[in-house]
């Protein structure tokens, strides 16, 4: 009689345990092991995978406690365990599921295991300058540079806004190869079915996806959010009262989120099974994830717990972040992480989450702000996304 390991190549059990380890990202009992291949791959008995990863311990595999396995070499993956030399000047810090480090994107994506990341849900830098430490310097000390100030109203002290506008032709192709580079970069730590979500805006969105596909991944489709904000709508600079009835640029009262999607391993249903990715979480079993998601503006109250100047609010974040994992299971990367209100959402729902963020000074108000914005609970009308896995 055919045995069930018989119809296995020789190394085939071994990559199939690799592939679970690796698609999970946490270690796992033997038994989850077995379960997972048997899910992908077919039956494999459970003493045949015993004895692989015993075969393969210590060298490919690591044991983490009595019956539990992870890759070796890998501690904590994907999670960093050990500070490394992309880390600028801080150790992580680490909040329930969520690990924020202080780190340079590129080079962090470059030393990340292959196919360790589940999910992208991040709001990049647009001009890429207007996060460089020259203004960054003319922000803080509200000097302006890229940094609109939009002036005081009713009393109340506007948020700065990056200016688009002001981007030249080669400023818009330094734009693009940034972001062809990131998904060139991002692609191979993807798991194959992983969805990546990037905040943009009805300016620059079309080069922002333009390069992310070159880099090979899947567009999906724009969420829009609905908001309002305080880009357009302006009469022509210094000629108001001459022309009273004119906008140079719509009021803009949306902002895009460009989706994207690593390419499948097979059908949806089989790269579900495999990678637990591919697919969108719904909102509830009634209810697809739609494209369109009512936003009001990040509050007061909010920015006050995370006083970063592109804060998304966690209403949002964390209906984006919850469909972002279709079996709520991986983790969740935000490599332009900021305040950390990506983690802050998933942390919120159950998920696991790293996030990247390169200025000191962010990255400090992040360690501050994860807890109090993954607590954070917005008024009655904008709550949105389930908790819980
Ligand atoms: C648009 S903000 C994201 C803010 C975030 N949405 C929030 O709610 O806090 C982009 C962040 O990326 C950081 N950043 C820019 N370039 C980076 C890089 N190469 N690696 C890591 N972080 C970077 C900036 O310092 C900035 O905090």
């Amino acid at each position: 009689m055919e045995r069930s390991e018989d119809r296995w190549r020789p190394g085939q059990v071994r990559d199939a345990i690799l592939d679970v380890l690796g698609a999970a990202g946490t270690p796992l009992s033997v038994m989850e092991i077995c379960e997972r291949v048997a899910a992908s791959a077919g039956p494999v008995p459970r003493s045949s995978i015993q004895s692989y990863l015993s075969l393969n311990t210590p060298g490919l595999f690591a044991r983490e406690d009595r019956g539990v396995y992870r890759i070796a070499g890998q501690p904590d993956l994907p999670l960093p365990g050990a500070p490394t030399d992309d880390l600028v000047s801080r150790d992580p810090f680490r909040f329930g599921r969520s690990t924020m480090l202080h780190a340079e994107a590129l080079d962090w994506l470059d030393k990340r295991p292959p196919r360790s990341v589940h999910a992208v849900v991040t709001d990049p830098p647009y001009g890429l300058f207007e996060y460089s430490p020259e203004q960054q310097r003319k922000l803080r000390d509200r000097r302006g540079g890229v940094w609109r100030l939009p002036p005081s109203f009713d009393g109340h002290r506007r948020s700065p806004l990056p200016r688009f506008t002001t981007l030249t032709p080669v400023q818009l192709e330094e734009l693009e190869r940034f972001f062809h580079e990131w998904g060139r970069r991002l692609r191979p730590r993807l798991v194959p079915g992983a969805h990546v979500f990037v905040a943009s805006s009805p300016l620059l969105s079309f080069i922002v996806a333009n390069a992310l596909s070159r880099s090979g991944l899947e567009r999906r489709g724009e969420i829009i959010r609905l908001t309002t904000t305080m880009r357009g709508g302006d009469r022509p600079k210094g000629a108001h009262d001459v022309f009273p009835e004119v906008s140079v640029m719509p009021r803009s009262n949306w902002e895009p989120w460009l989706l994207f999607r690593e390419p499948l391993e097979g059908r949806v249903q089989d790269n579900l099974r495999k990678w637990r990715t591919g697919a969108l979480r719904r909102p509830n079993k009634d209810k697809p994830f739609g494209d369109v998601i009512q936003s009001a503006p990040t509050r007061r109250t909010e920015r006050d717990l995370a006083p970063h100047p592109s804060l998304k609010p966690q209403a949002f974040l964390r209906q984006i972040v919850r469909a972002a994992l279709p079996l709520g299971e991986g983790v969740v990367l935000d490599p332009f992480a900021g305040s950390g209100s990506t983690l802050a959402a998933a942390e919120w729902v159950g998920y696991q989450s790293v996030g990247l963020e390169n200025d000191v000074e962010y990255f400090d108000l992040a360690r501050k702000a994860i807890p109090k914005l993954a607590r954070y609970v917005p008024p009655t009308a904008s709550r949105s996304a389930t908790r819980g896995k």
